[in-house]
């Protein structure tokens, strides 16, 4: 699927089957088609970012200023260090890509630019996201290579389609791909202690609050007592929900073909990210992307991971499962450049207080499943 210059009479370029090319995708990809015929996930050399990564960029900060109220703001720095990260990594092609809380779409967009023969699945628990993907893919990417896009309608909870029996049980994603939220159970925030959990999903569900701090505490995918204690104290570090969707990758993955790679904050010591990959199954990640990010108090205070560091007993379960004295403190700066001492999140909560501003280590990190012994 080549794309040609188009003629002097026709404004736009056109694929050699008819159809047109979006300006973006002309824009993009220039000339020459980005296809690739490789088959195989390749982890152990990242490309150098796209060439055209930057306008891409552009055109996704002009979608984002008219998304809906309810949706991530995909040119949010979260985001974009995932994208980076995403397009550095060149996962090639015949692939079955599954991004789990797909939001606008931005990241479906990038693959499928890269790589149209891909299928990438696109799931949300906020079901108002989907069809707005749908636009956001056909837009970026131009019709032909939107083709490869699957987005699953209605809300869905991580992987529940994949492990429920349903439509897509029994199918192998080769990679799964997230930037979840990572917050504290919603269930136990101030405001939402009287409600029970199905008011507050639908309070979620019809809210016009951004989607990216809320999740479905549920341990439904979890079947394992250990995975289930496991998750819990892994919601003391905000990370409930990214533990749990390990746990449930782990089902849906092969460890001959299946790879995760994650947004995660390093608001949490290094070590006690890989022991989450650890104690779920996974090998050791490996950083593909690592940057320095503002702390946003607004929306996310630090004031429930100042109450997790006093909490002795916690540094004691964690070092437990680390199998060393993994230090426990979560991890801030009180510069952009992650100058200094670090601040522990007592320290950073005082700033917030005081409305200085914190800042905190972000990562992508990717990993494979152990091999079941
Ligand atoms: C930080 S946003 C990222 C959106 C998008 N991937 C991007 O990069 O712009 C997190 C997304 O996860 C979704 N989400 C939250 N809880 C979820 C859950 N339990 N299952 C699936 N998606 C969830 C939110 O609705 C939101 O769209």
């Amino acid at each position: 699927m080549g794309i040609s210059e188009g003629n002097g009479n026709d404004p736009l370029q056109r694929r050699s089957n008819g159809d047109p090319v979006s300006p973006l995708e002309a824009k993009t990809l220039g000339g020459d088609s980005p296809v690739s015929s490789g088959s195989s996930l390749d982890f152990q050399r990242p490309h150098a970012p796209h060439a055209n990564l930057e306008i891409f960029e552009m055109r996704v900060a002009e979608l984002a200023r008219n998304k809906p109220e309810f949706a991530f703001n995909p040119a949010d720095p979260w985001a974009k260090t995932f994208r980076h990260a995403l397009d550095t990594l060149d996962y090639g092609s015949g692939l079955k890509i599954v991004e789990v809380g797909v939001g606008l779409g931005v990241n479906v967009a990038l693959l499928l630019t890269k790589h149209p023969e891909n299928e990438v699945w696109g799931s949300d628990f906020v079901p108002g996201v989907i069809p707005k993907s749908e636009e956001l893919v056909a837009e970026l990417t131009g019709t032909d290579r939107a083709r490869g896009y699957r987005a699953v309608p209605g809300s869905s909870d991580l992987l529940e389609h994949w492990l429920s029996g349903g439509q897509f049980h029994g199918q192998t994603p080769d990679l799964i791909v997230c930037c979840i939220p990572q917050v504290i159970d919603p269930r136990s925030t101030e405001s939402n202690d009287e409600l029970s959990l199905e008011d507050r999903l639908e309070q979620l569900r019809t809210s016009g609050e951004d989607a990216a701090h809320y999740y479905v505490p549920s341990l439904n995918g979890v079947r394992d007592e250990h995975f289930k204690k496991f998750v819990s104290l892994m919601d003391e570090y905000n990370l409930g929900l990214n533990a749990r969707l390990l746990v449930e990758a782990r089902e849906v993955l092969t460890p001959e073909s299946g790879r995760i790679a994650m947004n995660l904050a390093g608001r949490v010591p290094l070590p006690i990210l890989h022991t989450m990959f650890r104690e779920t199954g996974f090998e050791e990640p490996r950083i593909v992307h690592q940057t320095i990010v503002r702390q946003d108090d607004v929306t996310t205070s630090i004031m429930p991971l100042a109450a997790t560091e006093r909490k002795a007993e916690l540094a004691e379960r964690m070092q437990a499962l680390s199998g060393s004295k993994t230090d426990h403190r979560f991890v801030f700066y009180d510069n952009p450049d992650g100058r200094g001492r670090p601040l522990c999140a007592m320290e950073a909560y005082s700033r917030e207080l005081s409305r200085q501003p914190n800042y905190h280590d972000l990562y992508v990190l990717e990993s494979r499943p152990k091999p079941l012994s």
